[in-house]
């Protein structure tokens, strides 16, 4: 009988876990990159005090309960407010004095986690005077980080950070005007929220979103692999409107992708493309 390393072994158990909550539950996790997702199922074998990798898989068919809170462990929804400030400068810089040109604006936050990165570009938008004609639509598959986002209450003590960030994004006002403090929390204000639509939206399973003027999707695709990439790099290309565009976190390319000779690079260091004028035969995505 051959020898086979425990990392082969773990691969399979992971491989069969998967194709268990994809069957039992419906959530597709079959393409996302091992090497995260192993980590997030130590962090549940630990806290269980389980040893194998396929001794979750029991409790993930059985136990509903198990199964909620193994989910929140795949979500990773580390998040913050202008993260990246100089990505929300170079929008300003690159990305604005076009959008400004047309009356109606649609952008798309695909992974908005719990929502702060939503709320930036509303603030960004209102300083640009663009908020008032603009609809943004933020979506995520993890309902509980989508009610988070809705309600719009933040720990004041994350505050501090925001305010730098913001700062270093070129905020023009005081960033206490965008927040109401009360006990401990920060609650954006209202005003912010009126454009703003979260839903419910799964990028490995969900369709197209339509004649999206600008879409960001950052730090999200960093969990998936080159054949998810590719489904979700090409759902953007259709979503987007002619000219369109995309912003991916600064980890993320759209290089070595199928959609590639799709987009025209806008600030490569920002991760900030454009769909190209002229686009002889797009690929269809990868097909998960
Ligand atoms: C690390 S957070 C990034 C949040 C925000 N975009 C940012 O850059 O700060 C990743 C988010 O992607 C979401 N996500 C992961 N897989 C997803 C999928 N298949 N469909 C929709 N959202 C997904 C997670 O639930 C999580 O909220």
């Amino acid at each position: 009988m051959s020898k086979m390393r425990s990392e082969q072994i773990e691969s399979i158990e992971i491989d069969v876990l998967l194709e268990g909550i994809f069957r039992r539950w419906g959530y597709d996790f079959r393409n996302y990159a091992h090497a995260s997702l192993k980590r997030r199922l130590e962090h549940r074998l630990a806290l269980s005090k389980l040893t194998h990798i396929s001794d979750l898989l029991p409790k993930v068919l059985h136990d509903a309960k198990f199964f909620e809170l193994l989910l929140g462990d795949l979500s990773i929804t580390v998040t913050e407010m202008f993260r990246d400030p100089r990505v929300y400068a170079a929008l300003r810089e690159h990305v604005f004095p076009v959008l400004r040109t047309y009356p109606f604006l649609k952008i798309w936050h695909a992974g908005c986690a719990t929502g702060e990165e939503v709320y930036s570009m509303a603030i960004l938008l209102q300083e640009e005077g663009l908020y008032g004609r603009s609809q943004i639509y933020a979506t995520d598959y993890n309902n509980h980080s989508l009610e988070v986002a809705r309600r719009g209450v933040y720990p004041l003590e994350d505050i501090r950070a925001y305010t730098a960030n913001y700062n270093a994004a070129g905020g023009e006002a005081a960033f206490s005007d965008y927040y109401h403090a009360k006990y401990g929390s920060a609650k954006m204000n209202e005003s912010l929220k009126e454009n703003i639509t979260f839903a419910h939206h799964n990028l490995v399973a969900d369709g197209a979103f339509g004649e999206m003027n600008l879409i960001l999707c950052r730090n999200v695709m960093i969990y998936f692999d080159k054949t998810l990439q590719d489904r979700v790099l090409s759902l953007f290309r259709d979503s987007l409107c002619h000219r369109g565009y995309l912003c991916l976190g600064t980890k993320e390319t759209i290089d070595y992708s199928c959609v590639r000779d799709c987009f025209e690079t806008v600030s490569d260091g920002d991760r900030i493309f454009r769909a190209a004028s002229l686009v002889p035969a797009c690929p269809t995505g990868g097909g998960v």
